[in-house]
């Protein structure tokens, strides 16, 4: 598989940003949310030997997953507009000691390919994308007839504790909120299924994971916190700021207090997945 990697960065509309924190909120979601990912894939239909292409591949955790599933026979290049990402996610891969896997610096728009792929996936790419119907039909033109298409979004306001704690009720519509505020839908999950339909595959068929845990889940406040924080300043810009989480290095102790003492079970953001055989 080769890309033309001319205007590389070009096109990439990401808001989040590429800084150290960004990166490690990405590595974090990475580990909290892998394990669906791959549920997902497998039940999509990624099988060994397949050649997938991974589209917004970032710090490279949806590659490596796939990367697992058409294992030492298949192989995996993941595409990313930011060259630091593709640095890290090259460097992960050398660590992991995956070589079937490949990551180059490109914008969506560039991608050339020189064969087509069996299956073509990627996980919280479509939402950053002006018109994700359009890239959709783009980018399903580079699957071979029968191959796979999968993407994944997720759903932040479906967020919720048991019993409810309005603590963490205010963090995640504050979150959805910046999120719209940025122009990207909290939502955004969805809509996958019009999405795939605008782009002209018909109705795709759709899975959900969710990461569950309780207070003790160092990883599940981590993350809330981190998304959080990432937002918080669009937040404060836009005038809807929440005194009473504003102070987001102590979310977490009062976060955790309340919940360990309501013994609460917490469900992340869920992670939806849609796919069809093209
Ligand atoms: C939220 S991150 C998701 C990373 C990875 N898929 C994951 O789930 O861990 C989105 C990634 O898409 C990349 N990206 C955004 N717009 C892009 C574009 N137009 N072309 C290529 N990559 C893009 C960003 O640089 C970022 O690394």
């Amino acid at each position: 598989m080769t890309t033309t990697p001319s205007a590389a960065a070009s096109g990439s509309t990401y808001v989040l940003g590429h800084a150290d924190a960004e990166v490690q909120r990405l590595l974090l979601q990475g580990r909290l949310y892998d394990r669906y990912t791959e549920h997902a894939l497998r039940v999509a239909g990624l099988r060994p030997g397949m050649r997938v292409l991974d589209i917004g591949s970032g710090p490279g955790d949806v590659s490596f997953v796939a990367a697992r599933l058409v294992g030492t026979a298949g192989s995996v290049l993941g595409v990313d507009a930011a060259p630091q990402m593709v640095e890290l996610a090259r460097a992960r891969a050398a660590e992991q000691g995956l070589s079937t896997v490949h990551f180059i610096h490109s914008a969506i728009d560039s991608i050339e390919l020189d064969e087509p792929v069996d299956a073509i996936i990627g996980r919280l790419i479509l939402m950053h994308l002006p018109d994700p119907a359009a890239a959709l039909r783009r980018l399903s033109s580079f699957v071979r007839p029968g191959g796979v298409i999968a993407f994944s979004e997720n759903d932040i306001a479906a967020a919720y504790t048991v019993p409810d704690l309005p603590l963490f009720g205010q963090v995640i519509g504050g979150i959805v909120r910046a999120f719209e505020a940025m122009g990207l839908s909290g939502r955004f999950g969805t809509t996958l299924h019009a999405i795939f339909a605008d782009a002209g595959l018909g109705t795709p068929r759709l899975t959900l994971g969710a990461p569950v845990g309780t207070a003790d889940d160092a990883d599940i406040l981590a993350y809330a916190a981190e998304v959080w924080r990432l937002v918080s300043p669009i937040e404060q810009q836009g005038g809807f700021a929440i005194d009473e989480v504003a102070d987001i290095d102590n979310f977490v102790p009062r976060f955790r207090e309340q919940a360990l003492a309501a013994d609460a079970l917490i469900t992340m953001p869920p992670i939806i997945t849609a796919w069809v055989r093209k």
